[in-house]
């Protein structure tokens, strides 16, 4: 049995030196300001999350990748661990209370209970017509207007390892997160192992943390949910219009399924917008032995170097 079950992904902490500039980018990509102090940066989405971005000055490094606990038992729990935080109160916007601990590698893993919910942001999504069904929106027209994309919710990290079996068994025997999918290199060895949270019967994202072996070890991405396809194609139109660097995409994941679109910030943080996943619950059982040209989808360009080297520390 593992310690505790985490129910969802909270928020990503990094650390950059310039905040208006990490503010401005944040904003391209959809996110929404929910506070900010002389040190720091919280941002929302249009979903109940307090913030889902959290950004500290400072020289560039990601910080901490946070999960919820279903309940302030399970902070207790993990508190015994040895090398874990004791139960402490978050001194930030938002609130509640935190443990910290540390993985294998050394990344640094928040479990909070308790922050505070905000009123979610309406959104209006257009229904699509298909060959099945080409009355969806009869007498809706479909106009939009340029803008950026909009942020619901945070959906998963991915992190680069040199010891995936040991990263993998640690988060499932920590944070309880269940194998979706996993792919194995020509050699046999772990390179790709996809999680997801253990609601029981509930759908949930098909992963929440992606752990991939290679040569560095750190942060490869994050990955917000937006709201449809339209706002996947117009956030891509808008943060091309604005200079940044689209590292990978617009293409369809064949594990998760995704369509995925991803971004990179001037500090080198990854940032994945994602619409129409695969939801499973606790009984889907995946492949456990995928090869690793499965990386590559059905549609969309193959996967560029930039993308799956990438990790940031
Ligand atoms: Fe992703």
């Amino acid at each position: 049995m593992p310690i505790i079950k985490v129910t969802d992904m909270a928020f990503v902490r990094v650390r950059v030196p310039d905040l208006d500039r990490a503010e401005e980018f944040l904003k391209d990509f959809g996110l929404v300001r929910a506070e900010r102090t002389a040190s720091a940066l919280y941002m929302r989405g249009t979903g109940s999350a307090h913030h889902v971005h959290v950004t500290e000055l400072g020289e560039p490094k990601v910080l901490s990748l946070a999960f919820t606990a279903a309940q302030r038992d399970d902070l207790e729990a993990l508190s015994r661990l040895p090398g874990a935080s004791g139960v402490e109160e978050m001194q930030e916007p938002g609130g509640g209370n935190r443990v910290r601990l540390t993985d294998p590698d050394g990344n640094q893993v928040e479990v909070i209970h308790g922050m505070t919910t905000v009123q979610p942001v309406p959104h209006d999504v257009l229904p699509l017509n298909d060959a099945n069904d080409g009355l969806r929106r009869a007498g809706v027209l479909s106009r939009h207007t340029r803008r950026a994309a909009k942020v619901l919710r945070i959906g998963h990290a991915v992190l680069m390892t040199g010891q995936s079996d040991t990263m993998v068994r640690w988060y499932r025997e920590h944070l309880g997160l269940l194998c979706s999918d996993e792919v194995l290199a020509p050699d046999n060895h772990l390179a790709l192992s996809f999680n997801r949270v253990d609601r029981g019967d509930e759908y949930v994202d098909h992963h929440v943390l992606l752990i991939e072996a290679g040569p560095k070890k750190g942060l490869n991405h994050v990955a917000y949910e937006i709201h449809d396809i339209d706002d996947l194609m117009l956030g891509h139109e808008h943060l091309r219009a604005k200079g940044y660097e689209n590292v990978w995409g617009i293409g369809r994941h064949v594990y998760g399924g995704q369509i995925f679109d991803y971004w990179m910030d001037a500090w080198d943080f990854m940032y994945e917008h994602w619409t129409d996943t695969d939801r499973v619950n606790a009984r889907f059982q995946g492949v456990v032995d995928g090869t690793i040209d499965s990386a590559n989808g059905p549609w969309g360009a193959a996967v560029p170097e930039r993308f799956f080297m990438h990790a940031h520390d």
